[in-house]
């Protein structure tokens, strides 16, 4: 049996959904065991038009397992994860009572709470060598690879940002998928997809490093770009075969609490890693070693979080 109480279950699950995933998708389902929890991949939450291999999926799944674990150690609690990926199953957690929390363990926890996408203007301060450092420091302890994109690579980028966001729009059911998980009216009481404040780049934002289209083209600013000065980099993994997925999902979600510890923003530029062909274009133009699995413009800036998520009671559910 768990020696851990179903209220502090339930508390676990409500910090691991707070977990990002593709398109605020949640494609995940907890099943409750003896010992713990059953991870299993809810396919009905699929993109099949940009994800049809499931990378995307399982990366979300990886990020919620990280979050998980971030939030038991805050209580004291030891949850120990092992891949199993067989059908529709994704990992097993096993939860013991282990030693009391850190202040250091605590903090990465609330992190939990404050993390979010931004997609707004970032300001014109750099991210620090410190901070850099964490984050690789963060990835590295997930055993993913964290590049930084120089700023002579940078119009490169660029070029495969726009020409990746092109060619999606021309991908069968993207924009239909895109409609399915981006919020209409009468969507307020969603718990999961994104709400209009979510998709709004804000007044302000450079168009440089554009964002993937959720609502429409970004809208042309009328007054110049205040400048920012965003670091890009990359999360990359040695493998790529699906437990390597649910890893760097893992890794991403270290990367991302680690920079919201720092006081960072951070926004995804999946668009140009969700096809075959622009993921190979950014691996050559970048030289990397490994496979890339997240592009992320990191910063300074100000915002809220404001995606929803699905009841636990949605989430966590006898088999
Ligand atoms: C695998 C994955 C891919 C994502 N791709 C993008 C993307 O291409 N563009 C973007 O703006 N956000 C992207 N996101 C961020 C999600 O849209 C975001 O996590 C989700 O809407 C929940 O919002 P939150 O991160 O503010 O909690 C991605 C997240 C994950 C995990």
């Amino acid at each position: 049996m768990t020696a851990v109480p179903s209220a502090q279950v339930k508390h676990l699950v409500m910090m691991a959904t707070r977990a990002p995933s593709v398109h605020n998708t949640q494609p995940w389902h907890l099943t409750p065991t003896v010992s713990g929890m059953l991870l299993s991949r809810d396919r009905t939450r699929q993109l099949h038009a940009i994800d049809p291999g499931g990378r995307e999926l399982l990366l979300s799944c990886g990020a919620l397992l990280h979050h998980l674990q971030v939030a038991a150690r805050a209580l004291g609690i030891d949850a120990l994860i092992s891949l199993d990926l067989r059908g529709d199953a994704v990992a097993t957690v096993e939860l013991s009572q282990g030693h009391d929390a850190t202040p250091a363990e605590i903090d990465a926890a609330v992190a939990i709470l404050h993390r979010h996408t931004s997609r707004g203007r970032f300001d014109d301060s750099d991210v620090s060598a410190a901070d850099l450092q964490r984050l690789d420091r963060a990835v590295e302890g997930q055993g993913g690879m964290l590049r930084v994109v120089r700023a002579d690579e940078l119009t490169g980028v660029e070029v495969l940002l726009s020409r990746a966001e092109r060619a999606l729009h021309q991908v069968d059911g993207y924009d239909d998928e895109l409609s399915r998980w981006v919020w209409h009216d009468g969507d307020d009481e969603r718990g999961d997809g994104m709400p209009p404040d979510a998709v709004d780049h804000g007044a302000g934002r450079a168009e440089s490093l554009a964002g993937r289209e959720f609502d429409g083209p970004l809208p042309r600013p009328e007054e110049p770009p205040l400048p920012e000065r965003p670091t890009v980099v990359l999360l990359c993994s040695l493998g790529d075969a699906p437990a390597d997925w649910v890893q760097s999902g893992r890794a991403l979600s270290a990367l991302l609490l680690a920079a919201t510890q720092a006081g960072l923003l951070a926004q995804p530029l999946g668009q140009v890693i969700d096809l075959p062909a622009s993921r190979l274009a950014l691996t050559q133009l970048l030289g990397t070693v490994g496979s890339p699995q997240m592009l992320l413009r990191i910063g300074h800036g100000t915002s809220r979080p404001v995606t929803p998520r699905r009841p636990v009671a949605d989430v966590l559910t006898p088999s």
